[in-house]
């Protein structure tokens, strides 16, 4: 793994354009479990509860299971060191933008400037009926589901599955990934689409593909990523930033 960080961090070293991919394996160290695999939310809740088929037949049911808990867990969180390297790379001039699968805010909260959030915000709240928005901070919970006063649902600016990711976040990601040099893809399975395209597209293009993850994802077998940092996000992004500072 050591000989790997410092690879990535030459690499790095010689770029001013590196774009991050990044997942809900980033935000674990935070305290917020992914979804996939062991501890994930998917082993406790049922996946349909993410689908928007679900949450227009029973909102309340999707706000008591689902939409609660993860306020919950955004509410505690703060950004970890994977979160503080992202935001030191932008810092360094390397990273010019992170397009994230992650609705936490955790990005943002650690100081980049450019995020994409592909899969939308959980910061926020918007009325079903009338389309205003609220801080999701401050809705009022009394009530399950909350209302907007007009009386209508909120949901999360989020996006669930069997919705379309916002045109804008799509097709600025899809140009980014073609003119990066280093695609970062960090704590993410690499399974949903089409974020997991974006990768695809850098390698196509000719970019370089790192990936730090614990596991091997379809990017790994699939010899998209050029090599794996298998480990934690936090700790690889620490070493990186530390070879980094040595190097620069
Ligand atoms: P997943 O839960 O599918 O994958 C998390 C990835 O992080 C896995 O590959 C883990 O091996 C890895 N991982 C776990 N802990 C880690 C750590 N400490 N350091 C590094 N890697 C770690 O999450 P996503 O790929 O983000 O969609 O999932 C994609 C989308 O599926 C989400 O955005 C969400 C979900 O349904 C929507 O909300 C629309
Ligand atoms: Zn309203």
């Amino acid at each position: 793994m050591d000989d790997l960080i410092k690879r990535a961090a030459k690499e790095l070293s010689e770029t001013k354009n590196a774009v991050a991919l990044t997942g809900a394996g980033c935000s674990v160290e935070s305290g917020i479990p992914p979804f996939r695999g062991k501890g994930g939310v998917w082993e406790r809740i049922d996946p349909d509860y993410a689908s928007i088929e679900k949450f227009m037949s029973d909102p309340a049911d999707v706000w008591n299971v689902l939409i609660k808990e993860m306020k919950d867990l955004v509410d505690k969180s703060k950004p970890n060191e994977c979160h503080k390297g992202l935001a030191k790379l932008e810092e360094m001039g390397i990273l010019n933008t992170i397009i994230t699968q992650n609705v936490d805010g955790l990005h943002q909260m650690a100081g980049n400037k450019d995020v994409i959030e592909f899969h939308g915000s959980f910061a926020w709240q918007r009325c079903m009926d009338c389309s205003e928005k609220c801080e999701t901070g401050k809705v009022d919970m009394s009530e399950i589901p909350p209302r907007c006063k007009c009386g209508g649902i909120y949901r999360p600016e989020v996006i669930f599955f069997g919705e379309m990711i916002p045109p804008d976040a799509l097709f600025r990601s899809k140009q980014l990934a073609s003119q990066c040099d280093i695609m970062l893809v960090v704590g993410t399975s690499a399974v949903v689409h089409p974020a997991a395209m974006m990768p695809v597209i850098a390698k196509q293009k000719g970019a370089k593909v790192i990936e730090i993850n614990m596991e091997r994802t379809p990017l790994t077998d699939d010899h998209i990523s050029d090599y794996l940092i298998a480990g934690k996000a936090g700790e690889v992004m620490k070493g990186i930033i530390t070879e980094l500072e040595r190097l620069m």
